[in-house]
């Protein structure tokens, strides 16, 4: 299967990015990360694109005078390195229509929350400050209001009143790592189609469904196999 030209979109760690580089690796994610982009010079995920001999890019926003000239140029460097579809994991920039008709209907962002709840940084926070018994995290596509594009996949997990936001965050972050690469695989193979808010998905070329995780997890549409 031919491979979907990727750009990563990072500002901190980089843990998504990982587990897409995984996945790659295993044979199981068929894009080529041709471009790791982050806003930030100290973001980790730089570290762990290097390791990988995946090219890397820091564009600091507060070189640009506006968010569409930092738009424009992450633009510019993206299509120079050939890349078709951008996946947002950890930015935490908001983008404009510069960006967005650049790669129209090809940029998806994961959000560590049920959206539409708890959308913009620091949503694992709230939903512990409000009590939520269950929360989880979501992939979807980028428009342009933020957290709020056409919903691809949600996992849910289990949420502790009271407990540290640490340790709910690391367990949505285990999921993010699992529903992340999945619906990069889904933008690959070109089977999502979005009408308004609802996305369909296209059916696979086998039959490959499977739900699997280690603690109690919701997720819809189910992973398939390898995910
Ligand atoms: C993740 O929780 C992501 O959902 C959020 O920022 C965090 C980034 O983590 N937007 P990492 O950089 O992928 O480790």
């Amino acid at each position: 299967m031919s491979k979907l030209p990727i750009a990563v979109l990072i500002s901190g760690s980089g843990s998504n990015l990982q587990a897409l580089i995984d996945k790659m690796e295993e044979g199981i994610l068929d894009v080529d990360i041709r471009m790791v982009l982050s806003n930030r010079s100290s973001a980790y995920g730089l570290e762990r694109a290097k390791k990988h001999a995946i090219p890397t890019c820091v564009l600091s926003h507060k070189d640009f005078e506006s968010r569409e000239d930092f738009d424009s140029e992450m633009v510019r460097v993206l299509k120079e390195a050939g890349v078709q579809a951008v996946v947002m994991a950890g930015f935490m920039r908001i983008i404009t229509s510069v960006f967005l008709n650049a790669f129209s209907g090809q940029i998806i962002n994961i959000h560590p929350a049920l959206l539409p709840s708890f959308a913009g940084a620091g949503g694992q926070a709230e939903a512990v400050e409000h009590g939520v018994q269950i929360s989880g995290c979501t992939v979807h596509f980028v428009n342009e209001k933020m957290d709020n594009g056409a919903i691809i996949i949600q996992a849910a997990v289990p949420a502790i009143p009271g407990e540290d936001v640490k340790i709910l965050s690391d367990r949505i972050l285990q999921v993010e790592h699992r529903i992340l690469p999945q619906a990069t695989q889904w933008l690959a193979e070109g089977r999502l189609s979005a009408e308004g808010r609802f996305v369909k998905l296209g059916a696979a070329n086998v039959a490959k469904a499977e739900l699997t995780a280690d603690f109690p997890c919701l997720i819809n549409p189910p992973l398939e196999s390898g995910f």
